[in-house]
């Protein structure tokens, strides 16, 4: 039995390689940083959903397609029940869309999701959610229904470097997870709500959020090794840090560095961050000499996030936004091989008493 399947190869995949040795991430062809640095979200969309949707239409008509699709889901918004934390707004919204391995059902599911997280973010504040704005690119609109105003081009060009990083990662839980439930003809939406579902965990895409709160706890330089050295001494897990798969650094870690550096008035934080990330690499160093724990991809995000004004509580649905395309286009890539996962297991129960 190979607890966490990690030397188990259950797919072939045309979308992503994770290359823990080496630290580096291609996705369709692409490394992580070519994407980062020059693609919108439209594109990678594009880029991941080719070969799986007939009827998939270039890029800017893509864009134009994501744009209705976020205006015709806004209507579903009311009958989201309001107080949810973003997470469980988000997939009880998805919940009510269509179910079936359509384009239509993939571009409602990309569209709704920077819809029903900007509401939940406005609702959580006592502010009414803001209708989607069809001409602008997924990434702006985003921004937009968040915080009520039109976002740079910095800061849009910044989101579009975070969801592209985030899209796709190989067969991370909740990428494995959308496969298990599309292998069952389950449809895409029961894909992505169990995708999130499993994101949710802070393993797994729950980390972010509690990165800062540390970073806030920590407070000052001074602090940060005693503190360090205490959370470990109680067996927290540093959110932020250890991988799986990784054994050297994150390539997306500084993928995200460098989009954070490109937003103005943030090098005050980052260079404190730098000095966190440094002391705590130093103390798992330490405490683990044989087990290499590296940065991963949660530690920059939070800044990243953080300088764009969204709050932390909705960290994981942003990351699930980008991540989205990732479990559609796996989804699709696991219903073309017609066969439903079923792995095996080894009974260690009672034996039954024979009669
Ligand atoms: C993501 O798989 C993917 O691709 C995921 C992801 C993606 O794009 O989909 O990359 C996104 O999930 C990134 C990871 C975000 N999670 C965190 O940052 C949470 C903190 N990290 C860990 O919990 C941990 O590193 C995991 C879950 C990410 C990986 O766990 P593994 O591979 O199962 O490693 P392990 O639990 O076997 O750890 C080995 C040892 C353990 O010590 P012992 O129990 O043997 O004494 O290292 C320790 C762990 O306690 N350890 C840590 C640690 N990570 C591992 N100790 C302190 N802090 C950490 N961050």
């Amino acid at each position: 039995m190979d607890s966490g399947l990690e030397n188990v190869v259950a797919a072939e995949t045309v979308l992503s390689d994770v290359d823990g040795l080496n630290g580096r991430l291609t996705i369709r062809g692409y490394p992580v940083e070519l994407l980062a640095a020059s693609m919108a979200y439209e594109d990678t969309a594009h880029l991941l959903w080719q070969g799986f949707f007939e009827e998939l239409p270039d890029v800017a008509a893509l864009g134009a397609r994501l744009g209705s699709a976020r205006a015709e889901v806004f209507a579903l918004v009311k009958s989201i029940p309001a107080g949810l934390d973003t997470v469980r707004f988000l997939r009880t919204g998805w919940s009510l869309l269509e179910d079936d391995e359509s384009l239509e059902c993939v571009l409602r599911l990309a569209a709704a999701g920077p819809v029903f997280t900007a509401a939940a973010v406005r609702l959580e504040q006592g502010l009414p959610p803001i209708a989607p704005d069809p001409s602008l690119s997924q990434s702006a609109d985003f921004l937009r229904m968040m915080t009520g105003k039109v976002p740079t081009q910095a800061e849009a060009r910044a989101l579009d470097a975070y969801l592209v990083t985030v899209s796709d990662h190989g067969l991370n839980a909740s990428t494995f997870t959308a496969r298990v439930v599309a292998s069952t003809r389950a449809g895409l939406t029961s894909a992505a709500v169990a995708g999130l579902s499993a994101l949710k965990g802070p393993l797994h895409g729950g980390a972010p959020g509690p990165v800062l709160d540390m970073i806030d706890e920590i407070g000052t330089p001074q602090n940060a090794e005693a503190w360090i050295d205490e959370a470990l001494g109680r067996g927290d897990r540093l959110m932020g840090f250890g991988h799986r798969v990784y054994r050297v650094r994150d390539p997306r870690a500084d993928a995200l560095k460098a989009a954070v550096a490109r937003l103005p008035g943030t090098s005050g934080r980052v260079a404190f961050a730098e000095h966190i990330e440094k002391a705590v690499l130093g103390c798992l160093a330490k405490k683990y000499p044989s087990r290499k724990l590296e940065t991963n991809v949660e530690f920059y995000t939070a800044l990243l996030l953080e300088a764009l004004g969204i709050p932390r509580a909705a960290f994981t649905a942003v990351f699930a936004c980008g991540r989205v395309l990732g479990w559609t286009a796996h989804a699709q890539e696991q219903v073309s091989t017609g066969r439903i996962v079923r792995p095996r297991s080894v009974y260690k129960g009672p034996v039954p008493v024979m009669a």
